[in-house]
């Protein structure tokens, strides 16, 4: 297996290995490199969807996502789908997964199934490193808090997404929830301090009130997307990205109206955050 930094400050590309074959000896290695990368991009894959779940049942347990349609043999899949006559795209906004949940997911596995010819291309955020680079102050200032994530404003009854049309293709109207987590998360594998929060989930700091609260997020989203935290990984046939929802971020361009995109997720279980 070989790995190579993929930007300076974010992910990483592994070559020299099939995800359909790996030997016990390169699971262990993999998961040395996903903890230190927390994002790994893979090409020439050529991953089957119960190799994907394989794969995926090798790294952890499975989290099934509440909303997002599922494939129809396997219910562990979620399809992120974009027919060529929609114009919302699912996650075209900077998010990590699940983090609405009181446990929220530890990473996710999407492959790709349909392009289009051009655009789609994933964004991608590293909260480790732009934690580090923090100034001092803002450090300071969100030592110790908590914040609010949800996903009632996107999934629920007059949630963003359902206003769209993306509507047909979402369930779980009725599970929607919010959870409380630390601001600064100790990661659970690497040891590294991380910033938690991000712009699709968090609602507000507990016990601050929202517009008070919107200005702070604002100021550490602002510092988040510089080039020097940020990627964007375009897809080819047979490429494969395994990200960590605990330190990264992630949105999907939606650049190419007129085409259809179809991507496979899932999603793995993480557990309970530890503040820094
Ligand atoms: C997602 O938000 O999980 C989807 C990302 C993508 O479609 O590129």
């Amino acid at each position: 297996m070989k790995i190579t930094a993929f930007s300076e400050g974010c992910g990483a590309v592994v070559t020299d290995l099939q995800l359909a074959n790996l030997t016990n000896d390169a699971l262990v290695e993999l998961r040395g490199v996903f903890a230190e990368y927390g994002l790994l991009f893979f090409r020439n894959q050529d991953l089957t969807p119960d190799q994907h779940l394989e794969f995926a049942e090798r790294f952890g347990r499975i989290v099934i996502n509440k909303f997002f349609k599922t494939t129809t043999e396997f219910p562990q899949i979620a399809e992120v789908r974009k027919e060529k006559t929609q114009q919302t795209n699912i996650g075209g906004g900077w998010h990590t997964d699940h983090s609405y949940d009181a446990i929220p997911a530890m990473g996710s596995i999407l492959v790709a199934r349909t392009l289009p010819k051009t655009g789609g291309d994933t964004q991608f955020a590293n909260l480790a490193a732009a934690y580090d680079a923090l100034p001092k102050n803002l450090k300071k200032r969100i030592e110790n808090l908590r914040a609010v994530h949800s996903n009632t404003h996107l999934y629920g009854e007059n949630g963003l997404y359902r206003l769209t049309d993306l509507s047909e293709q979402l369930g779980g109207v009725d599970r929607v929830g919010d959870a409380t987590h630390p601001v600064v998360i100790i990661h659970p594998e690497s040891g590294r301090k991380v910033l938690y929060v991000n712009p699709g989930h968090t609602i507000q700091f507990e016990g601050w009130d929202f517009t008070e609260s919107r200005a702070l997020l604002d100021e550490l989203y602002e510092h988040v997307i510089q080039p020097q935290f940020t990627c964007s990984f375009n897809w080819l046939p047979g490429s494969v990205t395994f990200w960590d929802n605990r330190c990264t971020w992630h949105q999907a361009n939606n650049d190419y109206q007129g085409q259809a995109r179809l991507m496979h997720r899932i999603t793995l279980a993480g557990s309970a955050l530890t503040a820094a």
